[in-house]
C-alpha cells in the first residue's frame, strides 16, 4: 500500500518571535523541515513525501528537500493540508505530519503506519497528560476539573486510509479544526491511539526551540 506523508510548514510561526517561518528555522545546521522529512523517509514505511509551504518559500523548500515533492499551502493548517491532499495522488495510506516536529523517531512514524495496516483507518500517537487539567470561564474562574486520566496530548504524525481523510475534509469544506483526526471524528470515524514519544514534541515557543537545542546537542 502507498504510503504518503503531507508534511504541513506554511505556517508564519509568529509564537516563535523570528523572522524567518517555523519550518525553515534551523536547528544545529538542519531546518525543522529538513528534520521532519528526513525523519519520514528514516522510517522506512514512507513512500513519498509532500511539504506544504508559504508561496514565496517553493524554491527555497525545493532546495532543501529534494526528495520531497513541495506545493504551495493555505492560509490556515487544514488549508494546507487541503493543498497537500490533493498532490497526494493514488496513495492508500495518507500521514499528516507537521514540520513542526522535527526530533520524531521514526519507529513512532512505524506504530503509526503498523496500526493502519492492521486494519485502523485513523491513527494517532499520543501520550498521557502530566499536569491538572481545568475548564475556565473567560475571566479564568476555574469551573470544573477535568479527569486527567481520560485524557491524552495528541502528537503527529497522524495516519488515516486515503478514503478516510479525503471523506472527512469532503464533509467539512471550510471548517478548521486542530488536528486532522479531529475532522474523522466529527465525520462519524473511529480513531485509534498508538504510543507517542517526548521527542515528537511541538516546537511552537523559543522556549521550546531553546529545548529542542538542548536535546539535539546531547
Ligand atoms: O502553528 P502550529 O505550530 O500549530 O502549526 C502546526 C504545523 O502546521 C506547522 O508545521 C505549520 O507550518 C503548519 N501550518 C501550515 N499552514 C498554515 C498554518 C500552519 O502548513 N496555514
Amino acid at each position: 500500500m502507498t504510503v504518503v506523508a503531507l508534511v504541513p510548514a506554511a505556517g508564519q510561526g509568529t509564537r516563535l518571535g523570528l523572522d524567518v517561518p517555523k519550518a525553515f528555522v534551523t536547528l544545529k545546521d538542519r531546518s525543522l523541515l529538513e528534520r521532519a522529512v528526513d525523519g519520514l523517509f528514516a522510517s522506512g514505511v514512507v513512500d513519498e513525501v509532500v511539504v506544504m509551504v508559504p508561496s514565496d518559500m517553493v524554491d527555497g523548500a525545493r532546495a532543501l528537500v529534494p526528495r520531497a515533492r513541495v506545493v504551495v499551502g493555505g492560509a490556515e493548517r487544514t488549508d494546507s493540508v487541503r493543498a497537500g491532499l490533493a498532490a497526494a495522488g493514488d496513495a492508500e495510506l495518507v500521514l499528516v505530519h507537521d514540520a513542526a516536529r522535527p526530533m520524531t523517531p521514526p519507529a513512532m512514524i512505524v506504530r503509526v503506519v503498523d496500526a493502519l495496516r492492521a486494519g485502523a483507518s485513523a491513527v494517532i500517537p499520543v501520550l498521557p497528560v502530566a499536569d491538572t487539567v481545568k475548564r475556565v470561564d473567560a475571566d479564568g474562574a476555574v469551573l470544573a476539573t477535568v479527569d486527567r486520566a481520560d485524557l491524552r496530548a495528541v502528537q503527529t504524525p497522524q495516519g488515516f486510509t486515503a478514503a478516510s481523510l479525503r471523506t472527512a475534509y469532503d464533509a467539512a469544506p471550510g471548517e478548521l479544526a486542530t488536528d486532522d483526526a479531529g475532522l474523522v471524528e466529527r465525520a462519524g470515524g473511529t480513531v485509534v491511539t498508538v504510543a507517542g514519544d517526548p521527542l515528537a514534541m511541538k516546537i511552537t515557543t523559543a522556549f521550546d526551540l531553546r529545548v529542542a537545542q538542548a536535546l539535539i546537542e546531547e
